[in-house]
């Protein structure tokens, strides 16, 4: 399976930070926003990846990830000239997927939660049609909207609908099969000028093919879109990983984890941050996964 980080848009709700730059590069806690994402594409099993971005950007990116190999992945880049709509990833990204399944996750979304990996791991595993996801919230109106029926099958999506009719919000983690190419390319722009991401999932919904999975409270999702959710992301991280001793969209610790590297380069990555905690702790997870491999021997031994 593909996956694709959408780290493009202007982010103008978080003017002026995003004046000169990416808001996917602005720090949460103590890393790149970029990071959240892309680990949760890592967790999925998916270590083939493109990083969507703005022109101007894509250097800073490639300084960040290079081509992967390092994090024991494939990680390119695309660029989208204008903010044409989420859906417009699939047009971008079409050379990327090429007749494959595919995860598009939202480059300022947060996903967290000791069920997360064995959610994501059934979700790639059995996939037909796509699969969306659904996370109760108080306000929905600035999400897409899910509307499901008393057995939880999905009736409607809609994108920031003013009466919402439900409180479902659908958060920006998108499994698709190889039909997804097809269906964007024939998107048409909403009245609000977007390729929109609800119209590929009406397009699956209407085919009956479309699976809605609801988080329930042992995931959290968190996007940070605007100055406020940013600030409360940062303290999420900051407050999960103090009081767990973890660290959460550490794309090396995820990469040794899921076997794209082993010890010896999780640590060499480690070192060469030595400088700081974040570094620091990749050096001890290193180790702590070498000991944990390490066959225990018997006193006579
Ligand atoms: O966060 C979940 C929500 O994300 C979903 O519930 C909505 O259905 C979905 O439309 C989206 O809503 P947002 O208002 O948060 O979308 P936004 O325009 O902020 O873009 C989300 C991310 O995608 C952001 O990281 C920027 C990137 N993006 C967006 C567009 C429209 C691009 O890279 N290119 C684009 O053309």
């Amino acid at each position: 399976m593909k996956g694709i980080v959408l780290a493009g848009g202007n982010g103008t709700r978080l003017l002026p930070l995003t004046l000169v730059g990416s808001k996917h590069l602005a720090p949460v806690y103590d890393k790149p926003m970029v990071y959240y994402p892309l680990s949760v594409l890592m967790l999925a099993g998916i270590n083939d990846v493109l990083i969507v971005t703005r022109p101007a950007e894509i250097e800073l990116f490639r300084r960040l990830f290079g081509s992967g190999s390092r994090l024991g992945m494939r990680i390119g880049y695309a660029a989208q000239a204008e903010p044409r709509g989420i859906a417009d990833a699939f047009r971008v990204g079409a050379d990327h997927i090429r007749g494959e399944d595919c995860a598009l996750v939202l480059g300022d979304n947060l996903f967290h939660g000791a069920e997360l990996p064995a959610l994501l791991r059934s979700t790639t595993q059995g996939l037909r049609g796509c699969v969306l996801f659904g996370h109760q919230v108080a306000d929905p109106r600035r999400f897409g909207v899910a509307e499901v029926d008393a057995r939880g099958r999905l009736l409607s999506v809609e994108e920031k609908p003013e009466h919402p009719r439900s409180h479902l919000a659908i958060p920006g983690l998108y499994f698709f099969d190889d039909t997804v190419t097809d269906i964007a390319r024939g998107l048409h722009p909403s009245a609000r000028g977007e390729l929109e991401i609800t119209d590929v999932l009406r397009a699956y919904l209407m085919a009956g093919r479309a699976h809605l999975v609801r988080l329930g409270s042992g995931v959290t999702w968190l996007d940070a879109g605007t100055h406020e959710s940013l600030l409360a992301a940062g303290r999420f991280v900051r407050d999960v990983q103090h009081h767990q001793g973890t660290r959460l969209g550490c794309v090396e610790e995820v990469a040794l984890r899921m076997g794209f590297i082993n010890a010896d380069a999780c640590y060499e990555l480690g070192a060469e941050m030595s400088d700081s905690p974040y570094g620091q702790y990749l050096m001890a997870s290193a180790r702590a996964h070498r000991l944990s491999r390490t066959p225990a021997t018997s006193p006579e031994e």
